[in-house]
């Protein structure tokens, strides 16, 4: 079967701009939502025909879930008919923007899966990332998404955060035990370039902090039965994230809006940010502005080769080809750090934890 069967909707409107967050965001432009949807729905009119049944979609943001119900349900309904039996539809939502009866409107218009940015449940830490929503608004929010039919909810976490200590990382990790989400995402803080941590000079944690962190994570994790599927997710069985699973696996995606970045066949393009510009221009009959970047096997191969150790499975050496270090493959073998055999290659549990300095011995770039 042919077509995209994985599609990205970005949805930029943000009532502010958190203090680690470099996306494409538009802050104080909420009354550009219409006309932005109007221009979303254009620009799948003019990519519809790359599209076979989608499998999955992700409706990620800024901040979905300043959409409001009525526009998103606008949204679904549009897609809708392009659906797979069974597909996947995951929705960021940020805890302060919903209440039960957004949350089952949402539910009811399709949205399969939940994603919530909850960060971090110490309020001094949400503090020094900027965060709008209290610890017990996320908290309200995931009980409200449950009581709205929602049976697939990840949240969303950040370890790294200035002054955060190993205390507060264990109290972190109960307080999303106590929750029971069925998927959590766990990232290191990044601090990049252009964010308003990078310009107030914030740096991030020791190396050997961050790392000692990121173990108890993983173990906590672990131990309460969440799969570490991946570098920095981890699921309940049957829960890991389909859409997330394409873009490892090197699949072919259509990103709509602003910012939004497409990979089919070969070529790879990116949507300008600029919510006023993206409008105009689909508003005018034309594509958005956008730059086009056409991927040759090497750069193929060596994106495979990025993605797929993230992935506790790994990946398979023909589909990948050979990494820029072949010899590498024994030496980190018979170090105990990756495992082969016969065609797969995987990172061994101790070679995740060195995930970086692995890719570094095995790729030119990296
Ligand atoms: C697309 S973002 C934003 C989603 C949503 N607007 C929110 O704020 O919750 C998805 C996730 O990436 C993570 N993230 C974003 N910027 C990050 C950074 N600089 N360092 C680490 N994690 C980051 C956050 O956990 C965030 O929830
Ligand atoms: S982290 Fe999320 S809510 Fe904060 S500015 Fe970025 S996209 Fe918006």
């Amino acid at each position: 079967m042919s077509g995209v069967r994985h599609l990205y909707v970005h949805l930029p409107f943000c009532a502010s701009r958190c203090g680690y967050c470099a996306f494409v965001v538009e802050v104080g432009a909420l009354g550009a939502r219409d006309a932005y949807l109007d221009a979303l729905t254009a620009e799948l009119g003019q990519e519809a025909g790359r599209l076979g049944p989608l499998e999955t979609v992700y409706l990620g943001g800024g901040t979905p879930t300043l959409m409001r119900p009525r526009r998103l349900a606008r949204l679904l309904d549009g897609l809708r008919p392009r659906l797979a039996e069974g597909a996947e539809v995951s929705m960021e939502a940020n805890p302060e923007t919903v209440d039960g009866a957004a949350l089952r409107a949402l539910r009811a218009a399709g949205v399969t899966r939940l994603s919530l940015g909850v960060q971090s449940f110490r309020p001094h830490l949400l503090g020094a990332l900027d965060r709008l929503a209290t610890p017990d608004q996320a908290r309200d929010a995931f009980r409200c998404a449950r009581a709205a039919g929602f049976e697939d909810i990840s949240i969303d976490l950040i370890f790294g955060i200035p002054g955060q200590t190993p205390a507060d990382l264990e109290a972190d990790l109960a307080d999303a035990l106590a929750l029971g989400p069925d998927h959590v995402s766990w990232y290191e803080l990044e601090i990049k370039p252009g964010s308003a941590l990078a310009r107030r000079g914030t740096r991030a944690m020791d190396e050997d902090e961050g790392a000692d962190a990121y173990r108890r994570i993983v173990e906590g994790l672990e131990a309460a039965g969440y799969a570490w599927y991946e570098t920095a997710n981890f699921a309940r069985p049957g829960h890991e994230c389909r859409h997330s699973l394409a873009y490892w696996g090197a699949a072919d995606y259509l990103g709509l809006g602003v910012g939004a970045v497409s990979t089919v066949d070969g070529v790879r393009w990116r949507n300008a940010p600029g919510v006023g510009r993206y409008t105009a221009a689909l508003a005018a009959g034309g594509p958005p502005p956008r730059t086009r970047e056409p991927l040759d096997a090497d750069d193929r191969r060596r994106e495979r080769w990025m993605l797929g150790l993230r992935l506790a499975r790994g990946m398979d050496l023909a589909w990948a080809g050979p990494p820029d270090h072949p010899g590498a493959l024994d030496r980190l073998a018979a170090a105990g750090l990756l495992r082969r055999d016969h065609d797969a290659v995987a990172l061994t549990r101790e070679g995740r934890f060195v995930q970086n300095a692995i890719l570094h011995e095995l790729m030119e770039y990296a």
